[in-house]
This record gives structure tokens, C-alpha cells and sequence, in this order.
């Protein structure tokens, strides 16, 4: 008991255990490749189930019947809430993200991947 007691006091202290990524990007490429990739490519063009994500971020959406211009930071908040609150008809179906990983996601989908071409 009070070994652990002394030891929880400690850890925070040397930054042990709080830093397990290194920012939001990193850790919403976590969530992405968990949520996301059985559906998606995250990083080429073609379709698994839904379109590939290639460079998504302030692209043109390819589907139809969404009211954006752009997959920005404030529609892929919309869309990732809840596609069938812009999209009623839309085959995006899935569980809830929390608000941490829906903006870890977007963190991580803004990052420039055009350097990378795999999946
Ligand atoms: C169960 C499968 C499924 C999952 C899981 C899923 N999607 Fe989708 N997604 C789809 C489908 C199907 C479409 C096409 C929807 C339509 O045409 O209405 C789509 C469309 C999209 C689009 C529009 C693409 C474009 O170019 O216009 C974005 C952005 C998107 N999804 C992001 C995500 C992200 C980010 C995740 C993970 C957090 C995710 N999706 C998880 C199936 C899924």
C-alpha cells in the first residue's frame, strides 16, 4: 500500500506514463488505422468501401449530396459526428467517435501525406 502510494506520487513527477504520444496527429493516425482503414484507404485514391482518403483534407469531396466545398477542418467535424446528419442516405455508417479522436483524426488527416504512397 504504501509503496504504491509513493510510486503514483513519483511517476507524474519523471513524466513517466503521460507521454505516450508525441501530439494529436500521432495519435489520431492511431484512431484512423483502428476506425477508419476497414473501410478506407487512408493514403491512395481508390475505393475499398468508401472512396480512398488520398490527401482529403481541403480536397473536393467525391461523393454526392454532401454541402461542402471542401473536406475542411469544419466539415470533416460534421461528417465524422454523424455522416447521416449531412448525408441521410449515406452508407457511412458507424459507431460514434468520441470528440478526442474525431479531432485527433482530423489532426492527423491535415498533415501533408504526399510524400507517402502507401496504404
Ligand atoms: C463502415 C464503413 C466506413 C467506416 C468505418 C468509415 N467510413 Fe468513411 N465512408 C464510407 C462510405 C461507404 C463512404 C461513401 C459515403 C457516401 O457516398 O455517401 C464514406 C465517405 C467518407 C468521406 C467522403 C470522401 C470524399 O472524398 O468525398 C470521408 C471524408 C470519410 N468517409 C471519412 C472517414 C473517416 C475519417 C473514417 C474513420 C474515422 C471513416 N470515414 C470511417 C464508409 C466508411
Amino acid at each position: 500500500m504504501r509503496v504504491s502510494v509513493k510510486l503514483s506520487l513519483l511517476l507524474p513527477v519523471l513524466g513517466i506514463c503521460q507521454t505516450v504520444y508525441a501530439n494529436d496527429a500521432e495519435r489520431g493516425k492511431v484512431v484512423a488505422e483502428v476506425r477508419c482503414t476497414p473501410c478506407h484507404h487512408l493514403h491512395l485514391a481508390s475505393v475499398r468501401i468508401g472512396p480512398g482518403l488520398k490527401d482529403i483534407f481541403n480536397r473536393k469531396p467525391v461523393i454526392e449530396g454532401v454541402p461542402y466545398e471542401r473536406w475542411d477542418e469544419v466539415a470533416l467535424d460534421q461528417w465524422l459526428t454523424n455522416p447521416r446528419a449531412v448525408k441521410p442516405n449515406t452508407e457511412m455508417v458507424m459507431p460514434p467517435l468520441s470528440g478526442r479522436d474525431r479531432s485527433d483524426v482530423i489532426a492527423y488527416l491535415r498533415q501533408d501525406k504526399s510524400d507517402v504512397d502507401q496504404d
